[in-house]
């Protein structure tokens, strides 16, 4: 049993430790969309302008809308539309404000949806690594013999194949189901406090082979030349975008999170270490695929497949290759796992607190919705390729289902999200209440009050309108 939580809502449920907290906050930061999302991202949109803008918005809108949202969650010990509404009820404002939590537990459940997708092309690869260490025995590369078009043909061949593509995709959703309905410490902790490690030392490993082997100078230059003239609306909106998406922000997961954080967590020095590990992971991916990208001839704007395609090549010229590129999978699953844990906890803490449900109840009933949508995203890259569900919005006409709600989502909701909690947090809410909550003092604190009052909504509605009609 969770002990009791020390705040408003008895029997909510609490991390055992500050670093339990630390631990599954960054593991729900660093996921797929460091490693997957966050180059095809920068491949996409032209490289070192996108990175460095990233950059800016991870330091300057990033970490203080982190902070503002585990502050919200602490103060609240509740669901997440359940802590912005304490946190209003306790500053005289209108509950009205609990929109912010609903709109994010939303938003949190179909990301998760087409995430466990992403997670089920992980689980293939898993799949793909072991069939070969069988095969070509322990000490030689991966796929022996084989030619690069070879390895790269995998994905689409797996994008070919519905059936496929669907049982994945819902076996990465049950696994996710398993630990969320296991509950905060048991399940959520465990995954994080064994796991996280693991997958930072492989992955540091990994990185400084494609250092020594792979075009590191091109790949440097290519993410960190800041051309001022790439920097379009449509680039800065995927920039903040992403740093949302990679910082878990703007969909409830962090105040729902920090809602199981204890009194004397330190907010303010925790949402550095988040965003700090996240941001260096991402570098990191980015410095461990793009390497390999260019000495392999591949094109750094292949897009999601980017990490997929490119790694399994270097993989097959080291020694032992067969058995990295496993223990490689294997720990993305893990950092997926981690984060895809956190899209549900989100929505499931809401269904359970709202309708009074057993925590194995809500677990199952947004998993099954999580399960419909999933489906429609894994058929959107064969069965229905050709459908086009937001075709009449110019920034997504040309987006497949799964596409659509990945845009929607990091462009809109994320975005959205993040300027009503900076309005909330810096305005409408209790300046007593919230200098109580966040752990900063002297000029630290009055930045971090200046950005979310002042520069975070601005930006972000600037950004936002440019994206959108630039
Ligand atoms: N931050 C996670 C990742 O980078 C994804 C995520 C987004 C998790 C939003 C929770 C909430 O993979």
């Amino acid at each position: 049993m969770a002990a009791a939580g020390s705040g408003a809502t008895s029997g909510h449920e609490n991390w055992s430790s500050r670093s339990a907290f630390i631990l599954a906050a960054v593991g729900s930061a660093v996921g797929l969309g460091n490693m997957w999302r966050f180059p095809a991202e920068a491949g996409e949109n032209g490289g070192g302008a996108f990175v460095l803008f990233y950059i800016f918005c991870v330091l300057l809108i990033g970490l203080p809308v982190l902070l503002s949202e585990v502050l919200i969650g602490r103060h609240g010990q509740a669901s997440a539309p359940d802590s912005v509404r304490k946190v209003a009820e306790d500053s005289n404002a209108s509950k009205s404000w609990s929109l912010i939590g609903s709109l994010g537990v939303f938003a949190a459940f179909l990301i998760l949806s087409f995430y466990c997708v992403v997670g089920g092309w992980v689980v293939y690869y898993i799949g793909v690594f072991l069939g070969d260490l069988f095969q070509t025995g322990l000490t030689g590369g991966a796929f022996e013999g084989r030619a690069a078009e070879d390895i790269e043909s995998l994905l689409p061949g797996l994008f070919g194949n519905g059936s496929l593509m669907v049982g994945l995709n819902l076996a990465f959703l049950a696994a996710t189901i398993f630990f969320v309905a296991r509950g905060v410490s048991s399940g959520i902790e465990w995954v994080a406090v064994y796991l996280m490690p693991m997958f930072f030392l492989l992955f540091l490993g990994i990185t400084i082979y494609g250092a020594f082997t792979g075009n590191f100078g091109e790949a440097v230059g290519y993410l960190f030349t800041f051309d001022f003239s790439k920097l379009t609306g449509e680039v800065m909106l995927a920039a903040v975008g992403q740093a949302f998406f990679s910082l878990s922000l703007g969909v409830a997961g962090m105040i729902t999170y920090g809602s199981y954080a204890s009194r004397n967590t330190n907010l303010g020095e925790t949402s550095g270490i988040i965003a700090g590990a996240d941001t260096a992971v991402a570098l990191l991916a980015g410095l461990a695929i793009f390497p390999i990208v260019f000495a392999a001839g591949l094109s750094a704007s292949a897009g999601p497949g980017l990490m997929f395609q490119s790694l399994p090549i270097a993989f097959q010229a080291m020694p032992f290759g067969s058995l990295i590129g496993l223990a490689f999978f294997i720990m993305v699953f893990f950092a997926a796992l981690t984060s895809s844990v956190s899209l549900l906890e989100a929505p499931t803490a809401f269904v359970k607190d709202r309708f009074g449900m057993s925590r194995a109840m809500a677990t199952l009933l947004v998993g099954a919705g999580a399960a419909v949508l999933g489906v429609l995203s894994s058929l959107s890259f064969n069965d229905m390729a050709d459908f086009r569900p937001l075709g009449f919005i110019p920034l997504f006409a040309e987006a497949n289902f799964f596409d659509a709600l990945d845009g929607v989502t990091a462009k809109l909701f994320m975005p959205i999200g993040a300027i009503m909690t900076c309005i909330f947090v810096g305005w409408v809410a209790d300046a007593k209440l919230i200098d109580d909550e966040n752990g900063l003092d002297g000029v630290l604190h009055q930045t971090w009050r200046a950005l979310v009052r002042y520069v975070c909504p601005i930006i972000l509605a600037v950004i936002l309108f440019f994206g959108i009609f630039g």
